[in-house]
């Protein structure tokens, strides 16, 4: 969102990406479809001081893709913590698993292959962090579902809150992508429970605090 020049001096003003990360962006961008929905330098940095943050023992990611922002969000784990991260698509399995070899995380990550809606209520662990970046029209259904496993303090990032300013235009009800996401942050902007920062970074992070 915000002008390709002043994008460039952020980014060369931030630590650079490691060498992991890097060629894992590359191959995102080599050998799938969609290599935009990867989370990407700054975002992946972001994810990380975040992480560094909290200090979180467990972490629920949903949306794995190629592993980019797990491998980000991996920096801020406990020693004895783990990352819990779900995919629907297998064909992207070995990519991730690879670049968390790479990484030097295999160890930290619980992967798992499949739908998350059916997924999450088997996780039982309790999270201090969870990264919602899947499919939008589940988003308040993924919000739903990890609630009760939030721990006091802990927080929710929702990627994609402001859709590329989708949000901001009448939406019609066959964008349910689009629906999902207001009917997301309306929900998020009411509930008495959580403290809430729609962040407009990148396409929007929604980040919500558990009180
Ligand atoms: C935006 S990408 C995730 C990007 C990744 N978090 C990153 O920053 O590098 C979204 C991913 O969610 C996956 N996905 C979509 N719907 C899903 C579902 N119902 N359950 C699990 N994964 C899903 C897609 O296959 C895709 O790989």
């Amino acid at each position: 969102m915000i002008k390709e020049e002043l994008q460039k001096y952020a980014e060369e003003h931030s630590s650079p990406e490691s060498e992991v990360l890097f060629r894992l962006n590359r191959e995102t961008h080599l050998k799938t479809v969609h290599p935009r929905m990867l989370s990407g330098h700054l975002q992946g940095k972001f994810l990380e001081m975040i992480s560094c943050m909290i200090r979180p023992k467990q972490i629920l990611e949903i949306g794995t893709f190629t592993g980019y922002s797990a491998i980000c969000l991996s920096k801020g784990l406990t020693l004895d913590g783990c990352i819990h991260t779900i995919e629907k698509n297998p064909e992207l399995q070995h990519i991730a698993m690879n670049a968390f070899q790479k990484a030097g995380i295999e160890n930290q990550i619980n992967y798992y292959s499949g739908d998350a809606m059916d997924l999450i209520p088997k996780i039982n662990e309790n999270f201090n962090l969870v990264f919602i970046d899947a499919d939008k029209e589940n988003y308040l259904n993924y919000y739903h579902l990890v609630f009760d496993k939030l721990n006091p303090g802990a927080f929710i990032l929702a990627d994609n809150a402001l859709w590329s300013g989708k949000v901001i235009e009448e939406a019609s009800p066959a964008d349910k992508d689009t629906v999902g996401l207001l009917d997301f942050n309306d929900f998020v902007q009411q509930d008495a429970r959580v403290e809430n920062l729609l962040l407009p970074f990148r396409d929007g992070i929604m980040m919500v605090r558990k009180l």
